[in-house]
């Protein structure tokens, strides 16, 4: 249970401009980890060595489907940030619905957990931002240091070992590890799920105000199966489901963010914010269909936690820095297998 929990543009490609715009975001990303420049491949070596070596695939959420539709900003979006994302113009999108281990055929109601959704908006004027999302409400650790070390824990946990074992030991000195290992469900659909982006970031809006801010990617309403459930459904169901209910009509979110009281910390993903703080709704997300070729547009997407307009910005988390650097590592590989 435990070995498997965490764990580039489709139709829309943009070549040269989009690479390029990649590979300086790829760069800052590095120059942000410079401290520890090994740490994103030591991450990207443990997932392959925890979930195997699928070459032209994820090293993590290897199995999805790319999804395109659009998002209609809210009054009060534009308030909280100037990012053009928040118009109010219809924005076209291309997304990607995924299971989170790296096995590209995992079975769905298997250790498949988190689920994600990753979203590129398309901007006026040919630019485009990310965010990328998953079903913890808050992630095990807060550093990419401790990441490291929860998958080789993973790694080195065998059956046979006497208890407490690896993966039980780090679980003890990381307290909040299996907390957010219990914020996880089994959806019956991707569209029924719920989805978070766990690190901080910060909306400057027009008068230069700041204010920091976690994303929540919410469903019309969110339906967890149990595991015995889970256990009967067919290996693809959630990929199924999802091709029906778009043949019948669109998939809506609400794209919203739980807002920062002041004193609250931001450094750190795997503590969250009290559920009382104030949460806005920044508009309406509607997925309309699966691309035709979404195995081939797949390959070419990369979708970047840094890849962030004017108006939203990096707070003091560290973790979107060493994820960009980690997706550059796990793209590279993968547009070498191609
Ligand atoms: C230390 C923290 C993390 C590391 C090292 C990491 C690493 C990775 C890697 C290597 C990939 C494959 C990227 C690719 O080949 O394009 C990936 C994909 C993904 N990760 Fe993370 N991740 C981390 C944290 C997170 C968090 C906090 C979230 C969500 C809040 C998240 C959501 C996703 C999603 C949705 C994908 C699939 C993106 C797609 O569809 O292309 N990850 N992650």
């Amino acid at each position: 249970m435990i070995k498997h929990l965490l764990f580039a543009p489709g139709p829309r490609t943009k070549g040269l401009a989009t690479s390029l715009m990649s590979a300086s975001l790829l760069l800052a990303s590095a120059a942000a980890t410079a401290d520890n420049p090994a740490l994103p491949t030591q991450i990207v070596d443990l997932a392959n060595k925890v979930d195997g070596v699928h070459p032209g695939y994820r090293a993590f959420h290897a199995k999805g489907v790319v999804v395109e539709g659009t998002f209609k900003a809210s009054a009060e979006a534009a308030q909280l940030s100037s990012a053009a994302l928040f118009s109010g113009s219809t924005i076209p999108v291309t997304a990607r619905f995924s299971d989170g281990n790296g096995v590209p055929t995992t079975p769905d109601g298997g250790a498949a957990m988190p689920r994600g959704i990753a979203i590129k908006y398309h901007l006026p004027g040919g630019a485009d931002t990310d965010m990328v999302t998953n079903s913890f409400k808050f992630f095990p650790v807060g550093t990419g240091e401790d990441f490291r070390d929860l998958l080789t824990a993973i790694s080195e946990t065998t059956p046979d070992q006497p208890h407490p074992n690896k993966i039980e030991q780090f679980m003890g000195s990381h307290p909040q590890a299996p907390k957010a290992l219990g914020t996880l469900g089994v959806p019956d659909s991707f569209a029924d799920e719920e989805y978070h982006g766990v690190d901080a970031f910060i909306f400057v809006n027009k008068s230069g105000q700041r204010q920091a801010v976690r994303y929540l990617i919410e469903p019309e309403k969110v339906v967890h199966i149990t595991a015995d459930e889970a256990a009967k459904q067919t290996p693809n169901y959630l990929f199924d489901d999802l091709s029906k209910r778009l043949a019948k009509k669109p998939v809506v979110f609400h794209l919203k963010v739980q807002l920062a009281a002041p004193g609250d910390q931001t450094k750190d993903a795997s503590l969250p914010w009290p559920d009382d703080r104030k949460v806005v709704d920044l508009g309406v997300l509607k997925i309309t269909r699966i691309v035709p070729n979404s195995p081939e547009a797949e390959k070419k997407l990369l979708f970047l936690p840094t890849n962030l307009p004017a108006g939203i910005e990096l707070s003091d988390d560290p973790l979107p820095s060493l994820r960009s650097a980690a997706y550059g590592v796990s793209y590279g590989r993968r547009s070498q297998a191609q």
